[in-house]
């Protein structure tokens, strides 16, 4: 199916679901620290969303076809885990990374978005993981404009795994995200610059690279959910929804306390503002 493109009420609706989204990861960030068990952070997660912000959990009981039904309403994935880990009886210890991914329903528009956390003091190896994952996010991000291609995000996003010696897991991608959790297209995290499906103003996707400190084969585990990287190396996950509009892009899972975008990045988005460019 092609992507659909969004009429300006859907976006409006797509940028309260995804703001919503964020704002559950600011919530429940404090709770992120040595002792917790993910299963503790789900329940803290899910009562926020159905409570306080009158939102359905995407994940809760989610099956798509070749899955059985995804048992709980965040994803939370430690250390090896790639993506999808599922919230359970583990205690999260000091030095450990954890990707919280959140998906929230608002009115039918979905909203997905994941942070890396630091659980006490991880290893300098593991807080560069985290940090370079982050910029490869924005590298895609910065990547996306009208008239640009799908590989633009994924030549950007792999150039810079690659050149700090990581890897990009190929199995898993960005999506398309509207009424449905994912749609068309996929947003593949590697790729070459002009390849692919032409960007328009109105789509709405995901870019969630999944970047391995190791090798870049991956494993699924027997609870079928749960991906982990098949050398045991650390993986690290961030992820944004996006809107491409007529000049660039939005970001539209931002909130009060997402973190803010890189150097490299907050000076490419003022360079592109209009404020940098004075009236004569
Ligand atoms: N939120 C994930 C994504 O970014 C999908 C999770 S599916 C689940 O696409 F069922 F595991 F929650
Ligand atoms: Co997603
Ligand atoms: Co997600």
């Amino acid at each position: 199916m092609p992507p659909t493109i969004k009429s300006p009420a859907e976006i409006e609706a797509m940028r309260v679901a995804c703001r919503l989204a964020a704002e559950v990861l600011d919530f429940i960030a404090p709770h992120v620290s040595p002792g917790v068990t993910t299963e503790h952070l789900d329940k803290l997660c899910h009562d926020y969303m159905v409570d306080v912000q009158g939102c359905i959990p995407a994940p809760l009981h989610y099956a798509p076809k070749g899955y059985a039904p995804y048992p709980k309403s965040i994803c939370t994935s430690v250390n090896h885990q790639v993506c999808h880990g599922i919230p359970g009886p583990r205690v999260l210890k000091n030095g450990d990374i954890v990707n919280l991914d959140i998906t929230v329903i608002k009115d039918g528009w979905h909203g997905d978005t994941s942070r890396m956390f630091h659980v006490g003091e991880p290893s300098i190896a593991a807080r560069r993981l985290c940090e370079v994952t982050y910029e490869c996010m924005w590298r895609g991000i910065l990547a996306v404009r009208p008239g640009g291609h799908l590989g633009d995000i994924g030549a950007a996003i792999q150039t810079h795994a690659e050149r700090n010696g990581y890897s990009v897991v190929r199995e898993f991608c960005g999506h398309g995200i509207g009424r449905r959790f994912h749609e068309d297209p996929q947003v593949l995290h590697y790729g070459r610059p002009g390849t692919l499906d032409k960007l328009f103003p109105g789509m709405t996707f995901t870019i969630e690279p999944m970047i391995n400190a190791g090798r870049r084969e991956i494993r699924e585990l027997g609870d079928g959910w749960t991906i982990v990287t098949k050398d045991h190396s650390l993986s690290a996950q961030w992820e944004h929804t996006v809107l491409v509009t007529e000049t660039g892009v939005e970001v539209l899972t931002l909130s009060a306390q997402a973190p803010p975008p890189p150097a490299f990045a907050q000076e490419a988005i003022a360079a592109r503002s209009p404020a940098a460019s004075p009236a004569p």
